[in-house]
């Protein structure tokens, strides 16, 4: 089998990233999940650790199991949760989510997050969760929808980067409208009770502090592929920097809109 490809790499500063992304957008990404009552959550993806950190100080009573399939990942996610690593909160393992294979009890819960965008099998990787989950327990699945980011004033670059951004995430077998699949997808492994929902940043001169937050965040998210696309010839010099001057303008125009969805989804084991 082909050696998967990762659209954001693995180097130090994307790890830092992820550590980032998870405590900004933990409002939005933890509105919602309650896992009060649960005592093991299986965390599929669970990269660096970012999220697994955020669920141990929400849900102190949870143990969590962590698995993602990147050695550096998993070492980078050793360093960063030692201390819930050495309480016996969490425990880590390095496995393609695609052939999971876990031993011991069954879980109360699954966690997922910004994770199916990128394997090529969602729903192999769906059906393999739902057999490590006990009767009646729930899944959070939090998902891209990049169909839905929309930036005013128009900036043709920064459009023909990111529509080379999600072609080039297809092309390596990746799912950057994924959110909008979430239901189809639970249905076809058997989840029951499935609920979607819309998680949408609508931000304007309102507020106009989150609304270049917001920017700014996702600008670093085009970043995160600029080695991927230059590399793979998606995209040339005069494009990035191009669409890094639009970003700036975009930045400082009062009249700047941001607007971007992403999918969260919930259901049960029946
Ligand atoms: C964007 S990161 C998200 C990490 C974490 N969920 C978070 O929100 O910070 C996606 C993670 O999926 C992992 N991954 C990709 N393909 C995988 C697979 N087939 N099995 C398990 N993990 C995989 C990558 O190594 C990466 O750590």
């Amino acid at each position: 089998m082909k050696k998967q490809k990762y659209l954001h790499g693995y180097d130090p500063k994307e790890q830092q990233r992820l550590i980032h992304q998870a405590l900004f957008l933990e409002p939005y990404v933890f509105s919602g999940i309650d896992l009060e009552f649960t005592n093991n959550v299986l965390e599929v993806g669970c990269g660096v650790g970012a999220q697994t950190k955020i669920m141990c100080r929400r849900f102190p009573q949870l143990k969590i199991h962590g698995v993602d399939l990147s050695p550096q990942q998993l070492e980078a996610a050793k360093y960063y949760l030692q201390d819930e690593i050495t309480s016996g909160q969490v425990t880590l393992q390095q496995q393609d989510a695609q052939k999971l294979k876990l031993k011991g009890e069954k879980f109360d819960s699954a966690f997922i997050c910004w994770f199916l965008e990128h394997v090529p099998q969602p729903l192999t990787v769906l059906k393999n969760v739902r057999k490590n989950l006990k009767s009646g327990s729930k899944i959070y699945i939090s998902e891209v929808f990049n169909q839905t980011l929309f930036l005013e004033p128009y900036s043709p670059a920064f459009l023909k980067y990111w529509f080379e951004f999600n072609d080039y995430q297809c092309e390596i077998k990746g799912h950057p409208f994924i959110g909008s699949q979430l239901g189809n997808l639970l249905q076809q492994s058997g989840f029951v009770d499935i609920q979607t929902e819309m998680k949408p940043f609508h931000f304007d001169s309102r507020e106009p502090k989150k609304r270049s937050s917001f920017i700014e965040y996702f600008y670093q998210i085009l970043l995160s592929a600029e080695k991927s696309l230059l590399d793979n010839k998606r995209i040339d010099q005069k494009i990035l920097n191009e669409m890094k001057k639009e970003v700036q303008a975009v930045k400082k125009s009062k009249d700047a809109v941001f607007f971007y969805s992403f999918v969260r989804a919930t259901a049960k084991v029946p």
